[in-house]
């Protein structure tokens, strides 16, 4: 796959949290079914964290969220409204290097939402998403739709499977492509090993 040099700039992230992006792209709406309370579950390119706060209350107390970016304009962003929203216990913030997330922990969940495109090398970031998902564990990948062309997203669904992913469903999020996936050996969570 080609090398990307483009990530979003820390301003626009900023600009992308706002009660409009909200109700377009709801956290709870689109997040809700997938999250329960007590889950670690990872934020991969958070941003500026719409989404890091949103999870943060969903996995209430006992749960985690990692949120995982390049830059750490935005994990400071992130972590400023953890402060304000009293959810710093829930939050850990992970600075990533652009070709290795570099964390260990086993994840429930793990939303990637308009984050792939900017990734430099799309197969070696998805195969180490999969290392970190238990086998009961989620990916969600939610890319922008006139951004990202079909046969680009084709791509990256195509890579996610090479990683051992498997398509399981295509959930509707307003202006995106977007594909649910499990791991291939995908298990039931009342069965899974910690
Ligand atoms: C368009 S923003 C989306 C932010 C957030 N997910 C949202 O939807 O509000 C993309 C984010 O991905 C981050 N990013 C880009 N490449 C990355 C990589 N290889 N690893 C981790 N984060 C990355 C950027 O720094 C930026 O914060």
């Amino acid at each position: 796959m080609s090398l990307s040099i483009h990530v979003c700039p820390w301003w626009l992230a900023q600009a992308l949290d706002n009660p409009i992006r909200r109700l377009i792209h709801s956290p709870d709406k689109i997040l809700g079914e997938y999250i329960e309370p007590g889950q670690t579950v990872l934020d991969l390119g958070c941003g500026s964290g719409t989404f890091t706060i949103a999870m943060a209350r969903m996995v209430v107390e006992a749960g985690r969220v990692i949120a995982v970016d390049v830059q750490e304009e935005m994990l400071q962003m992130v972590r400023q409204k953890a402060v304000k929203e009293g959810l710093t216990c829930r939050i850990i913030t992970h600075q990533s290097e652009p070709d290795r997330i570099g964390i260990s922990d086993r994840v429930d969940f793990a939303l990637a939402f308009y984050m792939i495109h900017e990734v430099p090398d799309v197969d070696a970031f998805l195969m180490e998403v999969a290392s970190l998902l238990k086998p009961s564990g989620k990916l969600l990948i939610a890319e922008p739709l006139m951004h990202v062309s079909e046969s680009s997203f084709k791509k990256t669904v195509d890579a996610a499977r090479l990683a051992g992913l498997k398509p399981v469903s295509e959930p509707k999020i307003r202006f995106s492509r977007s594909m649910l996936f499990q791991p291939d050996n995908a298990i039931d969570s009342r069965n899974d090993l910690v």
